[in-house]
């Protein structure tokens, strides 16, 4: 950070989010405190009780020595992209531009000097790279970029050169290749010495050089203004080519970007413009009229964010609560689109207003918030907080820390499984370290009516697809216990789906129950469903019912929540 903090900025909240940063940008998931202080620069006392903090408020989660991120970090980056409206108003569009060009297709809106992708619309082809939402981008490397500098202030423009001087080769842009290549190494090491011949104050326009990357952009910034419209020929890496058209709200303010993207094995930059303008343009119009008819949000909820404050008694001095409060103004401010003032802010954390005030100068400082006249509004950096590499997680890897937990817990294997046609397909699993266990491996299957992970994903199905599904697959008696008829396993499925819960006693294999419950997004749809698999002579009625069901229920709802933070606006699927 540059300009120093102010007085009334919270100090736990900015080491909080400086270790939280921190995390995101390493290249290894995994971070010992030892590293955090580090790259951090913070004491490693302090490391320690900001990471106890995060791991208390389930952000962070350790491994042995190591600490990692957790899918709930997305929930900021969920926080911006709910409160600028703008996924939910375009994305829509964005997908069937994609499908109309069989082409890919993104939005991005400009964040400082980058341009940061808020919806991509890929298609399945081989790209050497596709970014995902939340990277951020060069301005002076992509099409986006040369629209949104024709807004650029002089004081946005300086900041641009002094990035571009500090930061020749674009390492601080992960997504992006590096610039290397001798042409590129040449032009950038050109750049820094004319930058740096430059004593003081704002770097005047005629001191960039003739076929500099500086002046390549501000060439490229000019022909935006005047034609309205960019274009991207190999900017990022050879072969990738795009189009970009600025998207305005009904102030005439440019909000976002559409791309379209494409590879010289299909067009070259100027085909690709002709081929995809008009369809673009159309799109564009569509946008802006969705951006009008937004009806104007409706007043944020009573509550939306509290950390649970018993945490505090718990861990006293060892839990930064001003960290808590911080990061649940930061929440708060995604409950809302729009900006939200200080005493909706106030109201809707619970916080006296002079603490939520507090927070709030933090998070502009930061660059995560800017104050406008109506109150706060999360700003795009936000998605620097781990979410371009969390929304990357398989559905293995954001269920087994829950499951591997839940075993812990009962000391006996635990799974998650989808309905893939007529069978069940195993995505997770952790096996209990006993001599006698089941031994199931992810990718297995197993017909659905003869497992209780089966029986509650067809018992969330309406009931007529219920009775479909029976009457359509083979029903066997895999064992003398199998239910293998259409009356009782109707009867057994209605009890699933009234008891939200299924047992299955020795039907699929003697000697083995499993019970199962399904697993739910935020709208309460049956997405996957988690299970403990265990010997019969271990799975009696009274064990199952009184210390196996309630901690399933607990771990299928935090894998439930999990799923759903990270699928909110990446639409990622169970894999
Ligand atoms: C992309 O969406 O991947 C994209 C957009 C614009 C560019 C390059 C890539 O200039």
């Amino acid at each position: 950070m540059t300009a120093p903090s102010p007085d009334e900025s919270v100090r736990p909240l900015e080491r909080g989010l400086a270790v939280l940063r921190a995390m995101a940008a390493d290249p290894s998931p995994r971070q010992r405190p030892s590293d955090l202080a580090r790259e951090t620069g913070l004491a490693r006392s302090t490391v320690d009780r900001v990471a106890t903090t995060l791991v208390r408020l389930g952000l962070l989660r350790s491994d042995g020595r190591d600490l990692l991120l957790t899918p709930r970090v997305m929930g900021f980056g969920n926080a911006y992209l709910a409160s600028c409206g703008l996924p939910e108003a375009l994305t829509p569009h964005a997908l069937a531009l994609a499908d109309r060009l069989d082409e890919s297709v993104s939005i991005a809106v400009p964040d400082q000097d980058g341009v940061r992708f808020i919806t991509q619309a890929p298609r399945r082809r081989s790209m050497a790279v596709s970014f995902r939402i939340g990277d951020l981008l060069p301005a002076e490397r992509c099409a986006p970029g040369a629209l949104f500098a024709t807004r650029w202030t002089e004081a946005e423009r300086d900041r641009w050169l002094t990035r571009r001087r500090t930061d020749p080769l674009d390492s601080g842009f992960p997504a992006v290749p590096r610039r290397t290549g001798t042409g590129d190494d040449r032009r950038a090491e050109a750049a820094v010495i004319e930058a740096d011949s430059i004593e003081t104050g704002s770097i005047e326009a005629g001191s960039i050089k003739a076929g500099s990357i500086e002046a390549d952009f501000e060439e490229r910034v000019r022909t935006a203004r005047e034609t309205g419209l960019s274009v991207d020929d190999q900017l990022i890496e050879p072969g990738l080519v795009a189009v970009a058209l600025p998207v305005r709200d009904p102030s005439g303010a440019t909000v976002c970007a559409l791309s379209v993207v494409s590879h010289t094995s299909r067009h070259t930059a100027t085909s690709l413009a002709q081929h995809a303008l008009p369809r673009m343009r159309a799109t564009v119009d569509a946008m802006e009229h969705a951006l009008s008819r937004q009806t104007p949000p409706p007043p944020p909820p009573d509550t939306v964010a509290a950390f649970d404050s018993s945490l505090k008694e718990e861990l006293g001095s060892g839990f930064l609560q001003s960290l808590a409060r911080g990061l649940d103004v930061l929440r708060a401010l995604g409950s809302r689109r729009g900006a939200m003032s200080l005493a909706d802010t106030a109201r809707a954390t619970g916080l006296p207003r002079a603490t939520a005030r507090r927070a709030l100068i933090t998070l502009q400082h930061l660059g995560y918030a800017a104050a406008e006249p109506d109150g706060y509004r999360l700003l795009p950096r936000v998605m620097d907080l781990g979410f371009a590499r969390l929304s990357q997680l398989t559905t293995a890897q954001i269920a087994r820390p829950h499951l591997a937990a839940l075993v812990a817990q009962v000391h006996e294997s635990a799974s998650v499984a989808v309905l893939d046609g007529d069978d069940i397909r195993y995505v997770a699993r952790v096996t209990a370290s006993r001599i006698m266990r089941v031994d199931i491996t992810v990718g297995t299957r197993f017909p659905a009516y003869a497992t209780s992970m089966g029986r509650v994903l067809l018992a969330a199905l309406p009931e007529p697809e219920r009775l479909d599904h029976l009457r359509r697959v083979a029903l066997h008696r895999i064992t003398p216990h199998t239910k293998a008829t259409v009356p009782a396993l109707a009867r057994a499925l209605a009890a699933a789906a009234g008891d939200g819960w299924a047992l299955v006693d020795q039907e699929l294999e003697e000697g083995l129950c499993s019970v199962a419950v399904p697993v739910t997004d935020d709208h309460g749809r049956v997405i996957a469903a988690a299970n403990v698999a265990l010997p019969a002579s271990r799975g009696t009625a009274d064990r199952i019912h009184d210390t196996v069901l309630p901690p399933l229920r607990e771990a299928a709802r935090r894998i439930g929540a999990d799923l759903a933070e990270v699928a909110r606006f990446t639409g990622s699927r169970i894999r």
